[in-house]
């Protein structure tokens, strides 16, 4: 799991370090090097399938007519809603044969480095945990409900398996020329808040708002946030809240434009140019698509 809450802050120049970087922290106890622990799956207790199943039951509900048909279909291939908490192994083995990805267990976020290393292999770190029934709509760390259901569908789609790969190779990219905090808003605005159009509808397709009871229907529905076309350049320069409502979702016209026009950019010149640029507000981030 990757919660991008990096300072949007342009990184100062590079001094001449007086004491060695900052060791990336050890796994906890019980996870391998890659922070990657065993599922455990019989620890799930009935509160917490029970939970699921709320969970579940509630969000699509939701959901319906609101998400791209990749989600949807997503969601039907892998059989989320089997009833209960899944089973990684199971899911994985109908997510693999379809797109090379499988989810891993970990038991909270991780590092940036490891994140990035996973999808760069095809593999989703998603919490080895579920958020108490008093806490249905707050969460402190994203849980096994927003990683798998959230963001689990869209990896079953080709397009989308080959987009979330190449994020993870360009994370590793950023992290080591300090353009992190870009890449992570080129994540965030696709990943886990993007809006697509499709049959002439604004539907999501993004994690964060798949997942959420409250702002799936805020990021459609309501007056407040702007809703600019998908415009890299833009997207790279616009922070974000992690904690509150986003007051701006960018809209995708396709995914074969989001994967064309990142496969077709030079990223690190794009990071350099927009740093004299200056950043923006999402309140400011372009002229709202009408939906
Ligand atoms: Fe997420």
């Amino acid at each position: 799991m990757f919660k991008p809450d990096f300072v949007a802050a342009a990184p100062a120049p590079a001094p001449v370090p007086l004491t060695p970087a900052p060791l990336m922290p050890a796994p906890p106890p019980g996870a391998a090097a890659d922070w990657t622990v065993p599922e455990r799956w019989d620890k799930f207790t009935a509160e917490d399938h029970r939970v699921w199943d709320l969970l579940f039951a509630r969000q699509q509900e939701r959901l319906a007519g609101r998400a791209v048909r990749d989600f949807e279909d997503g969601l039907d291939v892998l059989r989320l809603g089997h009833g209960g908490i899944p089973r990684l192994s199971e899911l994985n083995a109908r997510l693999e044969p379809r797109t090379g990805w499988t989810v891993v267990a970990v038991p909270g976020l991780v590092p940036d480095e490891i994140f990035f290393d996973h999808l760069s292999k095809r593999r989703f770190p998603a919490g080895n945990f579920i958020r108490s029934a008093a806490q249905l709509d707050y969460l402190e760390e994203p849980d096994i409900f927003h990683d798998v259901f959230g963001h689990v569908p869209m990896l079953a789609q080709p397009r989308v398996a080959d987009f979330m790969q190449k994020l993870g190779e360009a994370g590793l990219r950023a992290i080591g020329t300090g353009a992190l905090h870009r890449l992570a808003r080129l994540y965030w605005y696709t990943v886990e808040f993007g809006l697509a159009r499709e049959d002439g509808a604004l539907k999501i397709y993004g994690a964060g708002l798949a997942s959420s009871f409250g702002e799936c229907g805020f990021s459609l529905d309501s007056a407040e946030p702007g809703r600019p076309p998908f415009d890299l350049r833009q997207v790279l320069r616009t922070r974000y809240k992690s904690d509150a409502f986003q007051r701006c979702y960018f809209v995708i016209e396709s995914f074969e434009q989001l994967l064309d026009t990142f496969a077709g950019s030079d990223l690190p010149a794009l990071y350099q140019a927009v740093e004299s640029e200056g950043d923006l507000d999402p309140a400011e981030a372009g002229e709202p698509v009408q939906a």
